[in-house]
C-alpha cells in the first residue's frame, strides 16, 4: 500500500464534516491525491445499506442485524473504493470505519467485543487506518449542535444521551489503548485551536 488511511470518528455532532473539508484541502495543498469518503456507504451498494441502517422504523432492527449490515457496507467499500485507492497512492479520509462498530455497535448496544473482532479480522483483511481522528466533546454539547440541524433525526440520532455517553466512553478507551493510531481531539475548543493540532498531527504523518 503506498498510500495512507485516515478516518474521522466521534459521536453525533462533534463537527466532523467541517474538518474533513479542512484535512482534504491541507493534504491536497502538500500535493497528495485525497479521496475522500464514508461509512456507511461510500458505494452504490453501501449508500443503499446506509439508508436502510439510518431510516427510523417502527419494528426496529435487531442489534446483529445492524452489526453485519455495518460490515456488509464496510467490506463493498474496501473491495471497491479503500484498498483500489490506497494501491494507487492516494490518500483515503473516510467519515468512521470500524472504530465507529467497536463504539456504536460494542459500546453502545453492548455486543461482545470479540465476536466484533473476529468479523472485523475477517472483513478488513488486514487493512487498518494510519490515523484515526477523535473528535471528542461531551455529549450534551453535541446534542445540542444536532437539534441546530433542524432536520428529521435519524435512527441513531433518535437514542438517548446514555447511548451516546456510552459510545463516547467506548471511543475514548480505544483512543488510549491505540494512542499511535487513534489521536484524542478536544472537539469543544474554537475551531482555529482544533485545526493548529489538526496540522501539527498530519505533518507528522506526511513525513512519516
Ligand atoms: P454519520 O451520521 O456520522 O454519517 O454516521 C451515520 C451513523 O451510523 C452514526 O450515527 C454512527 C453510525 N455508525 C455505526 O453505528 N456503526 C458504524 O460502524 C458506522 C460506520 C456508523
Amino acid at each position: 500500500m503506498n498510500g495512507k488511511f485516515i478516518s474521522i470518528e466521534g459521536i453525533e455532532g462533534a463537527g466532523k464534516s467541517t474538518q474533513i473539508s479542512f484535512i482534504r484541502d491541507f493534504l491536497e495543498a502538500r500535493g497528495k491525491r485525497v479521496v475522500v469518503s464514508r461509512e456507511p456507504g461510500g458505494t452504490e451498494l453501501g449508500e443503499q445499506i446506509r439508508a436502510l441502517l439510518l431510516a427510523p422504523r417502527k419494528t426496529g432492527m435487531s442489534e446483529d442485524t445492524e452489526l453485519l449490515l455495518m460490515f456488509a457496507a464496510r467490506a463493498e467499500h474496501i473491495h471497491q473504493i479503500i484498498k483500489p485507492s490506497l494501491e494507487r497512492g492516494d490518500w483515503v479520509l473516510c467519515d468512521r470505519f470500524v472504530d465507529a462498530t467497536f463504539a456504536y455497535q460494542g459500546g453502545g448496544r453492548g455486543i461482545d467485543r470479540d465476536r466484533i473482532q473476529t468479523i472485523s479480522d475477517w472483513t478488513l483483511k488486514g487493512i487498518q487506518t494510519d490515523l484515526t481522528l477523535l473528535f471528542d466533546l461531551p455529549v450534551a454539547v453535541g446534542q445540542s449542535r444536532v437539534v441546530k440541524r433542524q432536520q428529521q433525526k435519524d435512527r441513531f440520532e433518535q437514542e438517548k444521551a446514555v447511548f451516546f455517553e456510552r459510545i463516547r466512553n467506548c471511543y475514548l478507551q480505544r483512543a488510549e489503548m491505540e494512542p499511535e493510531r487513534i489521536k484524542l481531539i478536544d472537539a469543544s475548543r474554537d475551531i482555529e485551536s482544533i485545526q493548529d493540532q489538526l496540522s501539527t498531527i498530519l505533518t507528522e504523518l506526511l513525513s512519516a
